[in-house]
């Protein structure tokens, strides 16, 4: 695609391009209310705080999973390993069924998690906003569990791999 001439402000779809260039990984957030169980994709996950340890997620107004996830107070997370774009699509189909099929662990607190994702987190609402065309939750970790693996990649619309990990690490992160 050739480079605009200029800047411009963005309409929904040239701003979804602009932030698409923003390689992230992909994730899965679940919840549950009376009875049913509720997720979709995501890759708006964003670590928030340390201590106290809180995350943030962005969902679209019109989502099944806003509405149950605010009426329960209550969501998990599970983020994806690169074997796992068929469950990354799976979650992602607009109205599509979700739970029937695959394979998920439960958190302690009773809520559905991907199973074999390279971590699962399980949190409490502590804040919500709405902003624009989205609410914006940010969850409070009560119990979290990761295990070593290649990360599932997105970026520009397109799934993908991000293998060179083998620059330096950052010594004072990990
Ligand atoms: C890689 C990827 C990331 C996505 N990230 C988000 C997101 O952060 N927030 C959002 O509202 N929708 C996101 N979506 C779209 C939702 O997964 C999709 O609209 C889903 O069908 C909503 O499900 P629901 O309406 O059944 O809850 C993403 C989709 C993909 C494929």
């Amino acid at each position: 695609m050739a480079v605009p001439a200029i800047f411009a402000r963005p309409d929904g779809m040239a701003m979804r391009r602009t932030m698409g260039r923003f390689l992230t990984g992909v994730a899965v957030v679940t919840t549950q209310h009376e009875g049913e169980q509720f997720g979709m994709t995501i890759n708006s996950l964003t670590s928030i705080s340390l201590e106290p340890p809180i995350l943030m997620i962005s969902l679209n107004f019109n989502t099944r999973t806003g509405d149950a996830l605010l009426a329960s107070g209550s969501f998990a997370i599970s983020i994806l390993g690169v074997k796992q774009e068929a469950v990354a699509r799976q979650f992602a189909v607009r109205g599509g069924a979700r739970f029937e099929a695959g394979a998920f662990d439960t958190t302690e607190g009773g809520l559905p998690v991907i199973a074999g994702a390279l971590a699962q987190a399980e949190c409490r609402v502590a804040h919500q906003y709405d902003i624009g065309d989205h609410q914006v939750f940010f969850g409070e970790v009560v119990s979290s569990r990761f295990r070593d693996g290649e990360p599932l990649a997105f970026n520009s619309g397109k799934f993908g791999a991000f293998r060179d990990f083998n620059h330096d690490p950052m010594p004072w992160m990990f």
